[in-house]
């Protein structure tokens, strides 16, 4: 195998051969003679003179090679009793008939469609499709709500929006075609076409102008893949940022087929034939990244399934996944193996299954626990990795590579630098810290391929919100140190992003919202230690003077309009009404003293306090937990 070491030296004593060598993997209609266009930073764009088609790369290309009888999607639906494999040349057909279903409604190369569906084939299908024809898509999670769906409509600025009739939630139904009508009626730039997939659990009502999937599949004809620059968007992703206005992060062609292709078999070592699994969502950057595009790109099988880790059935439904269709190495997020740890803590759904298979487990999306790392590592006796990403990125900046001569794996950190990743600690005025010290975590510019070339419609959001606070880095919004041997530990985020669950999520989304209500006078929202997802939000509000509704009422209320504005994936349950909130003399909010009282922390006084009597008065609610 390949030392980590060289190879990360030489992706960055010289980046230019290093990616030219890597997109060799890659099937171009025009090759890349030249590795990166820096002549207008700080944009960067890679391979400025490729073009590629990522769908070809994905499917075509492997039918093409012969091995379009291989499969690669398995469709494993607990929740509807449904199994259903797809070959190569299966997904290509139904991606090539999307692609003209799209085609017919007029959507071109750069034209922009919206996904809201579940994890059903569909969703890979209608992804693929738009990559066909150079279109850009931009799926939203189904947790959201019409809100904020709307919110992303009016910014992409669809043709065309794609949906089913229903998501499965474990046991429950959860009609999406209420949802989205609402969001079309709220959104001021609608798309002219919705195409509903009708499942068997709910029937959608199609209103004038909507389409059926299935009638439009039958009459559609197939469509070639279409040539675009490197360089052009494949996807916009939203993502949440420290205000209430999602970030549509942008993604390009080129790099992203590069970098994936790369990260499948250096990081996961992952190939060709391999059973991969990731279980996430198509709605989040993970699915993707390694539910949909990185393993079809290497000829790999993925898994999509549409399940929950305990209670569809049970807390054996990962096992019995991994052992029926001998999955090799499974992605997924801790908080899923807190779930299956707190109903099975002696792993004995795991006996008489055959795992022989199964090589590693990769987790990530939030901070791996130490209980978790070492009873996952216990019960399954396979590598644990944790590694380290974000939306923004696309693929891991941080992990431990197991196509490379294997680093040893160090519990708590997740590990090293991935090749292509210039990683720095730097303290408030920019300099770099010593080995040991805590400080904000940055990669020198220019990022990788893959990565987010900008921000949908908002170039000076991208700089501003990523590259002005240390000229020549991105900031990732995490803080974190390196250690002697050049690991990186990350320790939670620098601004008012949250995780619950592995969902990122933004507190100042969810104040906007409180602060909304007649009753509100002031609020905050804050991110507190959760033993099975990670962390919670938690809202505390000062009503305005005069109010006379029963608190207990505002706090209900208040729970309610979050779900309704934001989405159940929000998961606020806690709201409490307190006399005043603890400010700095210049009237900032002290959210990070609440979060350390809250989480049991001995949370020091900030000398810069306004009166240290609001936070006493405080401490009993936040360390109550309802
Ligand atoms: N559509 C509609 N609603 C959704 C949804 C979706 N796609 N995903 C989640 N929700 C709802 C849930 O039903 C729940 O609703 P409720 O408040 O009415 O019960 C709410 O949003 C919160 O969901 P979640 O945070 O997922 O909590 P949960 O209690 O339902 O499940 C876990 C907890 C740990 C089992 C679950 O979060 C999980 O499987 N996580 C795996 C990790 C993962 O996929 N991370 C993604 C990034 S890698
Ligand atoms: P998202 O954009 O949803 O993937 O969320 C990215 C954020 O999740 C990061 O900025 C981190 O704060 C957190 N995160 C992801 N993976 C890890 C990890 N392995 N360890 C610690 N935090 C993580």
């Amino acid at each position: 195998m390949p030392s980590y070491r060289e190879t990360y030296q030489r992706s960055l004593t010289d980046p230019a051969r290093f990616w030219l060598e890597a997109a060799e993997a890659i099937s171009w209609y025009v090759p890349p003679t030249q590795a990166l266009d820096d002549s207008r930073p700080p944009f960067y764009r890679w391979f400025p003179d490729g073009r590629v088609n990522t769908c070809h790369n994905a499917l075509d290309r492997h039918v093409d090679a012969g091995r379009g009888q291989q499969p690669a999607l398995i469709y494993d639906s607990p929740v509807t009793g449904t199994q259903r494999t797809y070959t190569y040349q299966e997904l290509r057909d139904q991606v090539a008939l999307f692609a003209g279903v799209l085609a017919e409604q007029g959507v071109v190369a750069g034209d922009r469609v919206v996904i809201y569906l579940p994890m059903i084939p569909e969703a890979v299908i209608a992804m693929l499709a738009c990559a066909r024809l150079g279109a850009v898509h931009s799926v939203v999670f189904g947790g959201f709500a019409p809100t904020e769906l709307a919110i992303r409509i009016d910014d992409a600025q669809p043709k065309v929006l794609v949906t089913a009739s229903c998501g499965i939630e474990g046991k429950r139904v959860i009609e999406y075609k209420p949802l989205v009508d609402r969001a079309l009626a709220l959104a001021r730039n609608p798309p002219d076409v919705t195409i509903v997939l009708q499942r068997e659990q709910a029937v959608a009502l199609m209103r004038k102008g909507d389409l059926d999937w299935a009638e439009v599949m039958a009459t559609a004809s197939p469509r070639p893949c279409v040539p675009v620059a490197a360089t052009d968007p494949l996807y916009i992703l939203y993502t949440s940022g420290t205000t209430g206005k999602p970030k549509g992060v942008v993604r390009d062609n080129g790099g992203h087929a590069v970098a994936l292709a790369w990260s499948m078999t250096n990081i996961y070592d992952v190939h060709t034939g391999d059973v991969w699994w990731t279980a996430s969502d198509v709605g989040w950057v993970v699915g993707h990244s390694y539910i949909v595009y990185a393993p079809l790109l290497i000829g790999a099988t993925t898994v999509l399934y549409e399940g929950k880790p305990v209670g569809t059935p049970d807390a054996g439904a990962f096992w019995r996944v991994i052992s029926e269709h001998g999955v090799k190495a499974l992605f997924t997020a801790p908080t899923a193996f807190r779930a299956i740890k707190k109903e099975d803590p002696l792993g004995r759904a795991l006996a008489r299954l055959d795992l022989s298979r199964f090589r590693t487990l990769f987790l990530a999306g939030e901070r791996l626990d130490p209980a978790t790392y070492d009873w996952a590592s216990r019960v399954l006796g396979v590598p644990v990795v944790d590694h380290w990403w974000q939306t923004e990125t696309g693929w891991p900046i941080c992990a431990n590579p197991r196509g490379l001569d294997r680093v040893p794996i160090k519990p708590g950190s997740p590990s090293v630098p991935v090749p292509g990743y210039d990683v720095q600690i730097l303290d408030e005025s920019g300099r770099r810290v010593p080995a040991g010290v805590e400080g904000a975590v940055a990669i020198r510019l220019p990022l990788p391929p893959g990565t987010l070339t900008t921000l949908w419609n908002a170039d000076d959001r991208y700089v501003s919100e990523y590259l002005s606070r240390y000229p020549g880095y991105y900031l990732t919004g995490d803080g974190g140190f390196v250690d002697q041997d050049g690991y990186v530990y990350v320790m939670g985020r620098m601004d008012d992003v949250i995780n619950v669950a592995g969902h990122r999520l933004s507190t100042g989304a969810m104040e906007a919202v409180l602060a909304g209500h007649p009753a509100v006078a002031e609020c905050a929202v804050i991110g507190v230690a959760d033993d099975l997802k990670g962390q919670v939000p938690r809202g505390l509000v000062v009503l305005k003077s005069g109010v006379n509704t029963d608190p207990d009422t505002v706090c209900a209320e208040l729970v309610q309009r979050v779900r309704d504005e934001i989405g159940a994936v929000a998961a606020l349950r806690q709201v409490n009404v307190v006399a005043a909130l603890p400010k700095t003399r210049s009237g900032k909010i002290l959210r990070r003293t609440m979060r350390g009282i809250a989480d049991g922390k001995d949370e020091p006084m900030p000398s810069t306090i306004e009166d240290p009597a609001v936070v006493e008065a405080l401490r009993p609610v936040l360390r109550s937990r309802r």
